[in-house]
């Protein structure tokens, strides 16, 4: 059997040393590999042995192939992105041994927004521990991401800054689940064509985060049974678009555009800033508020923030996997007194943080 072609990378380290050394032996001292090993590679590209006249030698060089770039790790896949449901589930949840299912839903922190709540953050992630969720799934917007829109509205510029000051101030204690959207993390993403999700991931990960990429956009992930293997589908999705005139008509509309056969058991959603649950088309359904006060853009846009999040309980039967109830449990984090005075935005400096109550929510 042949032997196998050395790669084009050593042929050519190869070959230039040995075009100044002229020596096999010499070769593989410099290079730290076998002689045996200097002689194939110069068979890989038809050097012989012997003397050779120098432009020979050189035409040899240069016939060598270049290397290929590899793609960055954080590459995305396809132009243009795909939502994660697109592949498939992405992740199974088991079941506790009763049946049921506990976990936090909680998402839009802007981290590096000035107006990111991270008291809120904390005391949800406090409560989800304490109340023995199994997780938290973020229903996306984990950084404020930069645009014209934000450029006065952020702490910090970029996506390793952004994704680094959210590995500083993440809670402890709890696996996260995140989806990522196309706005904020997302308008990176798409100038940058880079994998937010991944990125994030790998940053939290060296962290010490037990945080998991779900993916761009929608993604679907498993409710197994942990007494009969069988399943449910939840949706965790990040939409797009404005907020309607009614908090459940923009999550009422998504859920009527889906086909029959393809409509999740379940589905958390970000995006809106707002708290809410229903049962649409037999979906139930819960939006995850936000933990960012109200910015002044949303203020233009005469847009509410729901600031808070939801701990869900869902039952399941074991005999056909489908869900049998929802509870859930919105927590909203009020205003204690009225937000008015000096200092609330600044285009150049810190903001005043309303004071808000957060250890009222048992
Ligand atoms: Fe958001």
């Amino acid at each position: 059997m042949a032997a196998k072609p050395r790669p084009p990378e050593l042929a050519r380290k190869v070959a230039e040393a040995y075009a100044e050394l002229k020596s096999a032996h010499a070769v593989a001292v410099k290079l730290g590999i076998s002689p045996s090993t200097v002689y194939r590679c110069l068979d890989d590209v038809n050097i012989k042995r012997d003397w050779h006249p120098p432009s020979s030698l050189r035409e040899a060089i240069a016939s060598i192939p270049e290397p290929e770039p590899q793609p960055s790790p954080y590459t995305i896949e396809r132009v243009p992105q795909q939502p994660a449901f697109a592949g498939g589930p992405v992740f199974e949840l088991l079941s506790r041994p009763d049946n049921t299912f506990l976990f936090g839903a909680a998402g839009d922190l802007h981290a590096a927004s000035k107006y990111t709540r991270w008291d809120v953050r904390e005391e949800l992630y406090r409560y989800f521990i304490e109340e023995d969720a199994q997780c938290n799934f973020d229903t996306g917007n984990w950084i404020d991401g930069f645009f014209r829109y934000n450029t006065f509205d952020v702490e910090a510029h970029g996506l390793d800054e952004q994704c680094s000051i959210l590995a500083r101030r993440h809670p402890r204690g709890l696996k996260t689940f995140a989806v990522w959207g196309d706005d904020h993390e997302g308008w990176m993403a798409q100038r940058e064509g880079i994998n937010v999700g991944k990125y994030c991931q790998d940053v939290m990960q060296a962290a010490g985060h037990e945080w998991h990429d779900l993916g761009y956009m929608e993604a679907h992930v498993l409710l197994r049974n942990a007494n009969s293997g069988k399943t449910a589908t939840l949706a965790v999705v990040h939409p797009g678009g404005g907020s309607a005139y009614a908090i459940s008509y923009s999550i009422q509309k998504i859920i009527e555009s889906l086909e029959g056969g393809e409509k999740p058991h379940v589905a958390l959603y970000g995006h809106y800033h707002k708290l809410w649950s229903g049962l649409i088309r037999n979906v139930w359904c819960l939006q995850t508020g936000c933990q960012q006060d109200q910015t002044p853009f949303m203020r233009k846009k005469r847009l509410e923030a729901h600031v808070g999040g939801a701990l869900v309980r869902l039952r399941q039967d074991p005999k056909t996997g489908s869900i049998l109830s929802m509870t859930p449990e919105l927590i909203r984090f009020f205003n204690r007194d009225f937000y008015a005075g000096t200092g609330r935005w600044s285009r150049h400096g810190p903001v005043t943080m309303l004071n808000r109550h957060v250890h009222t929510i048992r």
